[in-house]
């Protein structure tokens, strides 16, 4: 089949190089929205006298068999024709003859291409903010579930202090939501129509651009067709959204590894998400953990990749633009995936109250409040933190538990030591204790509950 641009050339692309500079391979993803800026562009075209009504007509009406014939597999995708864009206009001329060949006027591909990316990102980026949002909704739901349960928090992945397990997941409810508002704000950007820049200048036809932007539902226009057709920024927004997201999503999958551990015991991930060995019998390995921990290499190799793609393009469209799509698809199909396998796995993972509970006081956990208990009584912090430290490794050497020490052992570290530490030094003790804003004491962490529960709505 001739090219759409074959008018200049004496001799026919050679075979290596149409497989070399095709797209048709990735980008027919892109046929919904590319079709439906084409039927948006074609009711412009009309509207303002540049087509005839019923010449826009039959376009429309070409296009929407060949969004038939696309949706339903029917449709021949044709590497020579290198994209989505040439193989639906191609497709359409063949169906309509000459009036085929009017679509295009007042557009090039540059403008096209940058308009169908922002359309499937608009999408897409909805998509994922659903999700995102339903995870949220499962992490506030266990947190909630969860009121009571104790574990001990972490820092340098030693025991460091006692924490309500919801705390320990809302945790991630804030991350997630600042992962929302980077999308939406994304979308800000995105949600701009840059159609109508052409191939770089723009048009001498008389084009109403805002109405199309109207038609497909854009906050507003592009204002500089220079920019409109280089720019990718609002992909590398997306991409870089998203490397924070899966980062996130690749913390709580460690931590599901490690809880799952014999050595943790704080979980029991489901048998229908894990997966067995080949040759242990006994294993139960979290596979799909360990995927979402994996795939974030990929996520952040995308953005990196898009970055250097765009660091040398002199201005304005070059064709080292069309290596922008693979990581965006790549991107986008990784997050929705781990998100979607996340929201199925974890409503059924089983948590381990009581281990959690029984270590959460382990290793002097509640030393802190012994210094924090001398602090009230007027002791400056540092030496009360000498002085608790120095009961600590009596405990070590006596083999003894803090809550194990007489109130005469206590006694010689500081006589302001009374019989109400006892009342400081279980791990309940000194989770309540903690109803600084932000906290883990239970009514603290309620009050965060019912704050992401209004947010997330
Ligand atoms: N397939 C191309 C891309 O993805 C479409 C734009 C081509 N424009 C051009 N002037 N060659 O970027």
């Amino acid at each position: 089949m001739k090219k759409p641009w074959a008018g200049r050339f004496k001799e026919k692309t050679s075979k290596t190089v149409e497989s070399f500079t095709e797209s048709i391979s990735f980008d027919h993803r892109l046929w919904r929205y590319d079709i439906e800026g084409s039927i948006a562009h074609t009711k412009m075209l009309c509207k303002q006298g540049i087509i005839t009504k019923a010449d826009s007509e039959k376009i429309i009406n070409g296009l929407e068999i060949i969004a038939k014939e696309i949706g339903t597999g029917k449709f021949k995708f044709r590497e020579d024709l290198e994209d989505i864009h040439m193989n639906i206009e191609a497709a359409l001329i063949k169906k309509l003859g000459n009036v085929g060949g009017k679509l295009h006027t007042a557009r090039s591909r540059n403008d096209q291409v940058a308009l169908d990316l922002r359309l499937y990102l608009r999408a897409e980026i909805k998509e994922i903010l659903s999700l995102i949002k339903k995870f949220q909704k499962i992490l506030l739901n266990m947190a909630t579930n969860h009121l009571n349960s104790l574990m001990p928090g972490y820092t340098h992945l030693q025991r460091a202090q006692p924490v309500l397990f919801s705390h320990h997941l809302l945790a991630y409810v804030e991350m997630l939501q600042r992962d929302n508002e980077r999308f939406k704000d994304a979308l800000k950007r995105i949600n701009l129509l840059p159609l109508g820049s052409c191939a770089i200048a723009g048009t001498a036809l008389p084009i109403d651009r805002g109405y199309v932007a109207k038609l497909l539902d854009f906050k507003g226009i592009s204002q500089n067709s220079i920019d409109a057709v280089s720019d990718r920024d609002f992909a590398i927004e997306f991409l870089s959204s998203a490397a924070l997201l899966i980062m996130h999503l690749s913390r709580l999958a460690e931590e599901l590894i490690l809880w799952s551990t014999e050595e943790f015991r704080f979980i029991e991930l489901p048998d229908a998400f894990t997966t067995g060995s080949s040759i242990m019998p006994q294993k139960k390995n979290p596979d799909v953990a360990e995927l979402i921990r994996g795939k974030t290499g990929r996520v952040y190799g995308n953005l990196l990749s898009l970055l250097t793609v765009m660091k040398g393009i002199p201005l304005s469209y070059n064709r080292d633009l069309q290596e922008d799509k693979l990581p965006v698809f790549d991107t986008v199909e990784t997050v929705k995936s781990c998100l979607i396998v996340l929201n199925e796995m974890l409503p059924s993972i089983k948590v381990n109250t009581k281990r959690m509970h029984e270590t959460a006081g382990d290793a002097y956990s509640t030393a802190t409040d012994i210094a924090e208990y001398l602090v009230k009584k007027g002791v400056p912090f540092r030496k009360a933190h000498k002085i608790t430290g120095k009961i600590v490794l009596y405990c070590i050497k006596e083999k003894k538990k803090l809550e194990e020490l007489s109130i005469n052992e206590l006694k010689k570290f500081s006589p302001l030591i009374k019989k109400d530490i006892y009342s400081h030094i279980e791990a309940e003790d000194s989770v309540k204790a903690k109803t600084s804003r932000g906290g883990t004491a239970p009514d603290e962490v309620r009050r965060q509950i019912r704050r992401l529960d209004n947010l997330i709505k």
